[in-house]
């Protein structure tokens, strides 16, 4: 993924440790961080040197690490109150249940804590990523902070469900350096789509011919799913439909899979009326098979020639919910291999949709960057050359303005 796309580049994060074996993976979270563009400055609790030590992470983050709140280093001898004024955003991570009962409370007996409560709190965020064992996840007392935590304007980040490192398996690991870092790019974005819900189709669909063979195309997903990516982190419901594809689910987002499209139509028509916008960007098959052969097609020897198909036509999904009484805000994509804008403009009258993107086909199949027009009654909009999640970035601004919302 591009760093530029993140957004994280330039940023000053504050990044906490307190005491948790999770500890090991802040390690390669500040070099993710790092590579993602931001400078990062590690605050540790006692607790947290108990697991790591700071030349690790002074290493990774080429900034001397802070421990103490009596650090003679500091000139003024405030590092409380250096460290977090000209940070973006502290993120706490691993945050163990004691630290978040200290933050509850406002307590600052520990650089840390002491650090968190002297931040600026209207332009320096907390973001806390909660590590500890189920059973301290799940006590009331840890249920009462969380709650406050969040009252009191925090970001919680996760936690995990899975194996723990104490052998039990259940709710409080804390996230992986990826996870934390998707979620922290998404606390920067701003909510151009908050409270909006945002349906997606996405990838190709695979029109089975036998039990082994079938009609599908080059459609990699990655468009739709960017777009997914940056309606979630715009602060929309997001449900993606998707057709046989191997790429991650965005955090976040609510994934049903499919393989052909009549099972694309079925899904997109069973969920389209709870939602507000609707984005097709599925390259679906226009025809099937007409008959599904239950056994493969072998070839028989002396045989004059192949064996031929009927096709049938499949549904068109977009055009369908252009077409309901009360549709969501509607927008397709062209991928054409010439005459671009003449077949967007032709496609977006033919489909009833108020919103087209055209892109040359060969040139955005499999890549991670792309080039796109944007169509609508008033003419078009040219989004240069980028990776696609920066071009779903502003697609999704461009819809927002589109559906007024956002700021
Ligand atoms: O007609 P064409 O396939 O070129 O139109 C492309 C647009 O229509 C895309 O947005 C695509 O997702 C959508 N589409 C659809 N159902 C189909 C065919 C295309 O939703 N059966």
């Amino acid at each position: 993924m591009a760093a530029a796309s993140l957004g994280l580049a330039g940023r000053h994060i504050v990044l906490g440790l307190s005491g948790g074996i999770a500890c090991y993976k802040a390690a390669d979270f500040t070099r993710e961080l790092v590579k993602a563009g931001a400078t990062v400055q590690v605050v540790m609790t006692e607790a947290a040197e108990e697991f790591i030590t700071p030349v690790t992470l002074q290493a990774l983050s080429n900034r001397r690490v802070y421990t103490s709140q009596w650090d003679a280093r500091e000139p003024n001898n405030m590092a409380h109150i250096n460290l977090t004024r000209e940070a973006d955003a502290i993120v706490i991570a691993p945050a163990s249940a004691d630290l978040i009962a200290k933050l509850v409370q406002g307590r600052a007996d520990d650089l840390l804590s002491l650090m968190c409560l002297a931040r600026p709190i209207e332009r320096c965020p907390l973001l806390v990523a909660p590590a500890m064992n189920r059973e301290m996840w799940a006590h009331p007392a840890t249920k009462r902070n969380l709650a406050q935590l969040r009252a009191d304007g925090t970001a919680i980040l996760g936690p995990g469900s899975g194996d723990q490192a104490c052998g039990e398996i259940g709710d409080g690991r804390m996230l992986e350096p990826a996870e934390l870092l998707a979620d922290m790019v998404a606390c920067f974005q701003p909510k151009l789509l908050a409270g909006r819900r945002v349906l997606i189709t996405a990838g190709p669909t695979f029109e089975p011919i036998d039990p082994v063979r079938g009609i599908t195309n080059h459609s990699s997903g990655k468009m739709g799913f960017a777009i997914a990516r940056a309606a979630a982190d715009a602060g929309a419901a997001v449900t993606l439909v998707a057709g046989p594809v191997h790429l991650p689910t965005p955090r976040g987002v609510a994934r049903i899979d499919v393989m052909t499209a009549r099972q694309m139509f079925d899904a997109t028509l069973s969920a389209v009326a709870a939602h507000d916008v609707f984005v097709a960007t599925a390259a679906v098959a226009d025809w099937r098979p007409a008959r599904f052969n239950d056994h493969k097609i072998k070839k028989q020897a002396g045989e004059k020639g192949p064996p031929s198909f009927e096709l049938a036509e499949n549904p068109d999904i977009l055009a369908t919910v252009a077409a309901l009484p009360k549709p969501p805000y509607c927008v397709g994509f062209a991928a054409e291999s010439h005459d671009l804008l003449a077949h967007a403009r032709e496609k977006r009258v033919r489909k009833g949709i108020p919103l087209i993107v055209a892109n040359l086909g060969p040139a955005t199949f499999g890549q991670d960057d792309n080039a796109l027009t944007l169509v609508d009654a008033n003419g078009e909009r040219e989004l240069p050359r980028a990776d696609k999640l920066t071009l779903a970035r502003q697609l999704v601004a461009e819809i927002a303005r589109r559906v007024g919302v956002g700021q």
